[in-house]
């Protein structure tokens, strides 16, 4: 006998809760949180003057894609069930302005990405615009630039919620179905909504970044869309220190006639979902964002870490967390992953 077989010196647990994880059969009866693909929108670059998709080196799988690709990724998008299609523009350096006019311009590369994927798909999957400026300035910042009463320069709030009606209403007539203000103005769904209605555009959703931090994490996605930006982005995107304020924020959004809200970046702030889930009475996005996909493909890149499993329990974590809809690269990966029966084991 060794001293292990020894049972008799400890005593039997009362409560076994082994036993719901005895089979993939058990785990998959009893498992709380789902992951399918009609949950899945994938967020997807659409660049100018290039002719073929152009890698991101940071975002290994990731490319900014041409009218004609990105119409293709479209059709993908559609066949593999997932819920949505998140574009968003890379101009022209020589396009970009201190107002990022060429995002509103309909021959825009958003607004043509967005006709050239609605033309293709229609209905069958919905497609949603990022609405923010910072793809579009010079300067890089989301919003137009102003001075204080002290001459101060500072990203003017106002002036930068007229710039966004624009924005917005361009983009609806291109096509989204969904516009999503993710610059942080105060004031920016209201403003969105009214335009968009007076424009026409009653039956466009508005998906509100509500609780949005000033991230490390978005490093990747400045590569990807070519950002110029110069400092940073805090005094309008929140304070990783910040729970209330993203609660404030969210129902102020709620207020102003959001129909989605959305946390931003997700695995960090994994805490502000949950509570957001709690007091939402609209669905709740959540974005797993470029620096979340960097860090897994990174080690997973190294051996250091098993790339889909990784993945996959990253998703099932940020679903577990309150998030009705993940924003995540990986959108069509784990589509398939689900269609081969990830899940049931
Ligand atoms: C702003 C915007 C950003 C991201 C989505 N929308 C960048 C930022 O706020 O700096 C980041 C997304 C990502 O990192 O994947 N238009």
């Amino acid at each position: 006998m060794t001293p292990h077989d020894d049972t008799a010196s400890v005593p039997a647990p009362l409560v076994r809760p082994r036993r719901l994880r005895s089979t993939p059969a058990m785990r998959r009866l009893v498992a709380e949180a789902t992951l399918a693909p009609r949950q899945l929108v994938l967020p997807a670059f659409v660049a100018d003057g290039i002719d073929a998709p152009r890698d991101i080196s940071s975002l290994p799988g990731v490319v900014q894609h041409t009218v004609d690709s990105v119409r293709r990724e479209a059709v993908a998008a559609a066949e593999a069930g997932l819920g949505g299609i998140m574009l968003f523009g890379v101009p022209l350096d020589a396009d970009k302005d201190a107002t990022g006019s060429c995002g509103a311009d309909p021959e825009g590369i958003l607004n043509r990405g967005l006709a050239a994927v609605r033309a293709e798909v229609g209905d069958d999957l919905v497609i949603m615009a990022d609405t923010c400026l910072d793809e579009f300035t010079d300067h890089g910042h989301c919003g137009v630039l102003g001075t204080d009463p002290r001459g101060e320069q500072i990203v003017d709030n106002d002036a930068t919620l007229v710039a966004y009606n624009d924005l917005a209403v361009s983009q609806a007539a291109a096509g989204a179905h969904v516009v999503a203000p993710s610059g942080m103005m105060d004031g920016q769904i209201a403003a969105i909504r009214e335009a968009l209605d007076r424009e026409g555009h009653q039956d466009v959703a508005l998906l509100a970044y509500s609780a949005k931090y000033a991230s490390a994490f978005y490093g990747p996605f400045r590569e990807a869309v070519g950002s110029s930006l110069r400092g940073d982005r805090r005094t309008y995107q929140q304070d990783p220190a910040n729970m209330r304020e993203s609660l404030r924020e969210v129902r102020l959004d709620l207020d102003e006639g959001a129909d989605m809200v959305m946390v931003k970046p997700a695995m960090s702030y994994l805490d502000i979902l949950r509570q957001t889930a709690e007091i939402s009475d609209v669905p709740v996005a959540a974005y797993q964002v470029s620096g979340e996909y960097a860090m897994i493909s990174a080690a997973a890149e190294r051996g250091w870490i098993d790339h889909d499993p990784a993945v996959m329990e990253s998703l099932t974590s940020i679903r577990r967390a309150g998030a009705d809809i993940v924003l995540t690269y990986w959108a069509l990966h784990a589509a398939r992953l689900l269609s081969e029966g990830w899940g049931a084991r």
